[in-house]
């Protein structure tokens, strides 16, 4: 399954991307993880992408055009991937559209999670994330037993930079200009699957592997 993950800030992309990627055996690419490695790592890559990301703006589209068409060319998305946060603006979209045709492949469906204002504000402000291995927490819906300590590896917990009040406003006045429009130019071609990603994760993984099922 060749599959793209939509939906705002905080919708839930990359927890659910986890669970979804496990159960079909594809693997997951995601540009805000791939982006952050590189911060960390302190790569040519990650100091250019490290300015927009801080303020809430999408990296320029011939970067993350490269860095993805990269990515797809190796050997273990040839038979199916995941990506999340990938495309984020019509232009991305057509990019994908010709790495697809240059390898003879094309998009199997997009998976839209719907979820509204209020909870993407509540879901954000809570996220914690770990240093060491990346798992996703949240101060209140999925706590760890010691505060700011992963119950996974043991590493220290963060609140991204790009999580503050103002950065999550402008990250949603970006979602809503440039990323919506997706939402109609996929259902315009039928390639759209949409559901509702309130509810507990657990709730929400089911709804999705039923909803993608077919195209597996
Ligand atoms: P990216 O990392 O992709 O950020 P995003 O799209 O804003 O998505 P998030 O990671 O914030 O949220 P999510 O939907 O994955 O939610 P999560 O599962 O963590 O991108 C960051 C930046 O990188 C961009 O701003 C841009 O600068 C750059 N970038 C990336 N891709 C790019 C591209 N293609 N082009 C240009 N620039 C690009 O969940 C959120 C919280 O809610 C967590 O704490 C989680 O535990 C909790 N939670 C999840 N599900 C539930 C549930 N059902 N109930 C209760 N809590 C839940
Ligand atoms: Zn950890």
């Amino acid at each position: 399954m060749r599959l793209v993950l939509v939906g705002p800030p905080g919708a839930g992309k990359g927890t659910q991307a986890e669970f979804i990627a496990e159960h079909f055996a594809i693997p997951k690419i995601s540009t805000g993880d791939i982006f952050r490695s590189n911060v960390s790592g302190g790569t040519e890559l990650g100091r250019l992408a490290k300015k927009y990301m801080d303020a809430g703006d999408l990296v320029p589209d011939e970067v993350t055009n490269a860095m993805v068409r990269d990515r797809l060319a190796q050997d273990d998305a040839v038979e199916g991937f995941l990506l999340d946060g990938f495309p984020r603006n019509v232009l991305q979209a057509r990019e994908l559209d010709g790495i697809m045709a240059s390898l003879d492949r094309s998009l199997s469906v997009v998976l839209d999670l719907e979820v509204d204002h209020d909870e993407v504000v509540r879901r954000l402000s809570g996220r914690r994330t770990c240093k060491q291995c990346g798992h996703v927490w949240h101060v209140e819906y999925d706590p760890t037993t010691r505060p700011d300590v992963c119950d996974k590896c043991g590493g220290a917990l963060y609140h991204r930079d790009d999580d503050y009040p103002d950065t999550v406003r402008h990250r949603l006045e970006v979602y809503s200009a440039q990323t919506s429009p997706l939402v109609q130019f996929y259902d315009g071609r039928g390639q759209l699957v949409s559901i509702d990603a309130l509810g507990t994760v657990e709730d929400v993984t089911e709804r999705a592997i039923a909803a993608l099922a077919p195209f597996a």
